[in-house]
């Protein structure tokens, strides 16, 4: 049992968890993610670290609360036990070298990107993070990556803040203009990444985007998170998340993201799931004495 140590909301249907799990907090490398079962009847859900401390032995998750199983894991207040956290998931970012590298994110796909950023600060990178939202009231993390990085910008789609216009936009323009980076890596909704990826592959730039399937068990058993990478089939989980950008076939992991949607809908306009086998055991239990 993990105990969730404060629960704060950062924007509509955005909270932010801290956890108590001192083992994960210690082997964490940025890039990697954990998998939460909030409870016995519960899907298993794979979240991005967005920040741990060894020290406390906590790590933070950013979760939106977009369907049934993120809904029930976002209820969770200080003091209550989430059944399983499972972790640190999935290769570490490979940070590598690099003189001056981009951070790309995008709606709750940004904070995965924190700790990646802070490793590359260790290792003397300049840094700048584009980080991009629908509007305003969605701007999430802007302090940490303010921190974090030597350049900032915010965008968002409606203009109410920062850049009006895509995170693709400002990008593009820097790369226009002569700027290069020697690793670009990319956060976020799929059709974001597929655009990062766009625009840097004529300037050849190393980009790594952290995909974001469908997983089931996390451990490469099930297949769930199978992707196209230059034409091989890997395994999200085991194999990545992170990816070369150039070679991802993001149109089938679109596909894929959709598979299970019309049950998806209905699981949440069902709201919570209400087991029937359970109430049913302890009646017998109580039963028999
Ligand atoms: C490695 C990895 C890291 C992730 N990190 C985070 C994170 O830090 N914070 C966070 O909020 N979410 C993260 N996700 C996505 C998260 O796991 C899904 O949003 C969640 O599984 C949806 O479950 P649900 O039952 O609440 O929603 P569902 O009812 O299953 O789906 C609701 C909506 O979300 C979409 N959706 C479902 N699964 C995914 C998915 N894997 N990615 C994107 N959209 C999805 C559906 O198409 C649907 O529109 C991550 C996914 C992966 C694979
Ligand atoms: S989630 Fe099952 S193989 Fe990756």
């Amino acid at each position: 049992m993990f105990e969730v140590i404060s629960n704060q909301q950062l924007a509509t249907d955005i909270f932010e968890l801290t956890i108590k799990a001192p083992r994960i907090a210690q082997h964490h490398r940025p890039g990697q993610f954990c998998i939460i079962r909030a409870a016995q009847h519960c899907e298993r859900i794979p979240l991005s670290v967005a920040d741990k401390d060894s020290g406390a032995g906590t790590i933070t998750t950013v979760v939106q609360a977009a369907g049934h199983s993120t809904q029930e894991i976002v209820r969770f207040q200080p003091g209550d036990y989430l059944l399983d956290v499972v972790g640190p998931l999935g290769q570490p970012t490979h940070i590598g070298n690099p003189k001056y590298a981009a951070f790309i994110g995008g709606g709750f796909g940004a904070p995965a990107g924190y700790l990646m950023l802070k490793a590359l600060k260790d290792a003397g990178a300049e840094l700048l993070a584009i980080i991009g939202f629908r509007t305003r009231d969605l701007v999430i993390y802007e302090e940490k990556f303010h921190n974090v990085s030597d350049e900032l910008i915010v965008t968002t789609d409606d203009g109410s803040y920062g850049h009006h216009g895509l995170v693709t936009e400002p990008l593009g323009e820097r790369l226009a203009n002569g700027e290069s980076f020697d690793l670009i890596m990319v956060v976020g909704p799929v059709v974001m990444m597929a655009a990062v990826a766009e625009v840097t592959r004529p300037y050849g730039i190393k980009t790594l985007a952290s995909l974001n399937p469908i997983m089931v068990d996390g451990t490469g058993m099930c297949g769930a998170c199978r992707v196209t990478v230059g034409g091989q089939t890997k395994f999200a989980c085991v194999d990545g998340p992170e990816f070369d950008a150039h070679q991802v076939d993001f149109r089938e992991l679109s596909e894929r993201l959709k598979m299970y949607q019309a049950g998806e809908t209905q699981a949440y306009e069902a709201g919570p799931h209400q087991c029937k086998v359970e109430p049913r055991y302890w009646q017998v239990r109580e039963n028999d004495g």
